[in-house]
């Protein structure tokens, strides 16, 4: 029989990801066509969407499992609370259950939140596990991604002018976290670029350090401000490396440099982790 804590936590990846109510999400496209006059209104396909639009219900099912992809889909973010998908959000969830079995002490952090889905589950975890020492620090600007100025960064303008929907505000997630009942002391706000945030944050030790800046800059500067705090045997985590061959360049300089060789494995089509040697 599954423990109360992995039906919490499973309903709470469910409810993060979106994925109980993805009909939702083809109505509302649906009734936009309808707005825009591209077809006419039907109560019958508005009440039973997934079987009039089967292949469109799979994709947005399938979209909930490999996440968002700037590419294809950033136009249309639909509703859930994380853009990293199920696969992601598991790994998450197997570096901790592995931080808790081995006794790796620290904190965890996050650096890009976006809508706060992936710091959300960092909480409801803890608090599955009845976790009481540990905090989980939200790391965002809260008003979307620099300008680049390095050259790295050349052309990699994800700024809010041009993507305002990356660009979501402290309240916002902190609401999140509230909606979620799970807004406590717990959970600890860095608002701010992480360059001027982070290294002067007052963060003793880590076992899970996430990446999500997208960036080389935010990568760096991530990993230069918090690689030392995270303790042996703890995760870093790179959710755009396969994406992202800046994001993936600052990791590679960072390891070479660091003479880190531990090995990177791979999530999915763009997350990767190392685990901290021990
Ligand atoms: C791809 S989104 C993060 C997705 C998120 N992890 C999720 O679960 O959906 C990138 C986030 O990083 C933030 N960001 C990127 N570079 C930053 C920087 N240098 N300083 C502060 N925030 C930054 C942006 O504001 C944005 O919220």
């Amino acid at each position: 029989m599954r423990s109360p804590a992995w039906l919490y936590l499973d309903l709470l990846k469910k409810s993060i990801l979106e994925e109980l109510y993805v009909e939702n999400e083809l109505r509302l496209i649906y009734l936009r066509s309808c707005l825009d006059g591209q077809e006419k209104f039907s109560q019958q396909v508005f009440l039973d969407i997934r079987r009039h639009r089967p292949a469109m219900y799979d994709e947005y099912v399938k979209l909930r499992e490999v996440g968002i992809n700037y590419g294809r889909t950033i136009q249309n973010l639909g509703f859930q609370h994380t853009m990293i998908g199920r696969r992601r959000l598991e790994n998450i969830e197997s570096c901790l259950e592995r931080v808790l079995a081995d006794g790796i002490a620290g904190d965890c952090i996050e650096c890009g939140v976006w809508r706060g889905g992936a710091v959300v589950f960092m909480r409801g975890f803890l608090a599955a596990h009845q976790v009481q020492e540990r905090t989980v620090w939200v790391a965002d600007s809260f008003q979307g991604l620099p300008a680049p100025t390095l050259k790295e960064d050349e052309g990699l303008d994800l700024t809010a002018a041009r993507y305002p929907m990356l660009a979501i505000d402290l309240e916002t997630v902190r609401d999140l976290f509230e909606r979620y009942g799970l807004l406590d002391d717990q959970v600890r706000f860095l608002p701010g670029w992480f360059k001027d945030t982070l290294p002067s944050a007052p963060i003793r030790k880590l076992s899970l350090l996430r990446l999500d800046g997208d960036m080389y800059e935010s990568t760096m500067d991530a990993l230069n401000a918090l690689y030392d705090k995270v303790a042996e045997g703890g995760f870093v985590i790179v959710d755009d490396y396969g994406v992202l061959p800046q994001c993936k360049r600052a990791v590679t300089e960072f390891r070479e440099a660091r003479g880190i060789s531990d090995a990177i494995v791979e999530v999915d089509w763009t997350g990767a982790f190392w685990r901290k040697g021990r």
